[in-house]
């Protein structure tokens, strides 16, 4: 499981199947506990991301370690990871073709790890993976879409200047890790949207 996560990330480092290959200074693979029973899932790297090769290690990854930590949860503990792993120039949203060129490492993280519940965080995850838009309608909830449970939240960079979205994010993943205990005690949890396809 490692070892293969391992090679993704290599091919990560050294991908240069879109664009944004030209612009970056580091690819940044997806990191933490291959063993996690969530996945979280942001847009693409900023600006530190790049520099180090870490995701979310900017003030939106201090936001999402704080929120983390709210619910009793190390960063170490998850497994942490973007739509995109190159970051596009000067934060623009990652376009279809970047996304789609891109797809292909996180099906292989999500099929290596497993998940319990893909934690999404922010429209360009929600719309990537399920096709959705207005993220702040439907945070909160929990969806299940061919087999996988996905649970919806906001953006840890909305929360910067947004003290009610700090808020907002902390609950989310207090309910997050919530379901998460149910699931590991076989309990039955609510889903609230459900995909048919
Ligand atoms: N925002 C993201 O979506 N991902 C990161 O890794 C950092 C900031
Ligand atoms: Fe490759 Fe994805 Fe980086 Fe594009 S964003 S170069 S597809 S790793």
């Amino acid at each position: 499981m490692k070892q293969k996560l391992e090679s993704i990330k290599q091919n990560v480092i050294e991908c240069t199947k879109c664009e944004l290959c030209k612009t970056r200074t580091n690819s940044v693979p997806g990191k933490g506990n291959f063993k996690s029973d969530v996945i979280f899932v942001g847009e693409a790297p900023g600006k530190n991301e790049d520099k180090n090769g870490e995701p979310f290690i900017g003030v939106a990854g201090k936001k999402l370690s704080a929120a983390l930590e709210g619910a009793g949860i190390l960063r170490e503990q998850v497994y942490i990871t973007n739509i995109v792993k190159c970051r596009p120039p000067k934060n623009r949203v990652p376009t279809t073709i970047e996304r789609e060129t891109c797809q292909d490492y996180l099906k292989q993280e999500i099929s290596i790890i497993k998940p319990k519940i893909i934690c999404v965080l922010g429209n360009t995850a929600f719309n990537s993976l399920l096709g959705g838009s207005e993220i702040t309608k439907f945070r909160g909830k929990l969806v299940r879409k061919d087999n996988q449970l996905y649970f919806l939240t906001v953006h840890p960079a909305a929360t910067i200047y947004n003290q009610e979205l700090i808020k907002v994010l902390g609950k989310d993943i207090v309910k997050l890790f919530d379901l998460v205990t149910e699931l590991k005690n076989k309990k039955k949890v609510k889903i609230d949207i459900e995909y048919t396809t």
